[in-house]
């Protein structure tokens, strides 16, 4: 790919995601931008890259979407989870006993598993029924992904990935070879497209963040400024989880570890807010 054309792409992927590609990714991006080129009749790389500078917006969301990784899976990183379920759900369900309302966002869904995977949590714990307004709200920017989150029907090897022991029949049935999240699940998620380089001021006081796996694609700017942003909307005793692998030069300032949870964090007590 020429040096120019690669510029112009990498430019766009940063303004438009936050994503960093460095040159020696040339031709991973060349390979998996080709099918995009085919869809929207280019012959080459160039002509492709032309219109992109002509301003398509049409088109830079599809080359976005192709060069962003939307991997993921049910109870992905399980001692997350466990951590979840044994800790951090029951002391806010302590805390909060008094208003009974918890928010939770998992930013960067993708195809929805983690999101449902909570719901599993939630729903198990009960808090419905007794009462509890649940708002737990996934987003993604990707509008495929969000499709699918929504759809929430997953085949036989996405669910055997993290719900290969029980769970899968409480919360998913077999629809014709494939598996269905269960209407009791439905009203515990919302879900939205979502930028996470745009603003956060429609949220606030949120309980739980869950931001895995995204950030160590962006930039290492826009990854400081999502993760102060993010402290912000934090409730004060809230967390943020980042992927489990996602600490060392990931740790966000304005935030700090919290010990004997992977990749968790809450807000430093000296941090005041900002507006986002
Ligand atoms: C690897 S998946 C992670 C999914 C899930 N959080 C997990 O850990 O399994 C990364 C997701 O981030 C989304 N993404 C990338 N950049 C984004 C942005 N700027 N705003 C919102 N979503 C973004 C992609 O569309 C993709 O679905």
């Amino acid at each position: 790919m020429a040096p120019d054309d690669f510029e112009t792409l990498a430019r766009l992927l940063r303004r438009r995601s936050g994503m960093a590609v460095s040159r020696d990714r040339s031709d991973m991006m060349r390979r998996r931008l080709a099918p995009v080129m085919r869809r929207f009749g280019f012959s080459d790389m160039r002509a492709m890259v032309a219109e992109l500078r002509q301003g398509n917006d049409h088109l830079a969301e599809a080359v976005t979407e192709m060069m962003t990784v939307n991997d993921t899976c049910f109870f992905r990183d399980p001692a997350q989870f466990a951590w979840l379920q044994d800790s951090l759900l029951p002391r806010l369900v302590a805390a909060r006993a008094g208003q009974k309302r918890l928010r939770i966002w998992s930013a960067a869904c993708a195809t929805g598993q983690e999101a449902w995977s909570l719901a599993m949590l939630l729903d198990e714990m009960d808090l419905v029924r007794q009462g509890w307004r649940i708002d737990l709200i996934a987003t993604d920017f990707s509008a495929a992904a969000i499709a699918r989150a929504t759809e929430g029907r997953y085949g036989a090897f996405e669910v055997q990935r993290g719900l290969g022991g029980g769970g899968k029949t409480r919360h998913l049935r077999n629809d014709g070879g494939q598996w269905l999240v269960c209407d009791h699940l439905r009203p515990l998620v919302q879900f939205r497209r979502f930028n996470l380089l745009d603003s956060y001021g429609w949220l606030d006081a949120v309980d739980l963040i869950l931001c895995r796996n995204v950030l160590m694609y962006f930039d290492a700017a826009a990854r400081a400024d999502v993760l102060a942003r993010m402290a912000d909307t934090l409730a004060p005793d809230g967390v943020l989880m980042l992927g489990e692998s996602e600490t060392g030069e990931m740790m966000p300032a304005g935030l700090e570890a919290v010990a004997g949870a992977g990749g968790v964090y809450r807000r430093a007590p000296s941090v005041m807010r900002r507006v986002s």
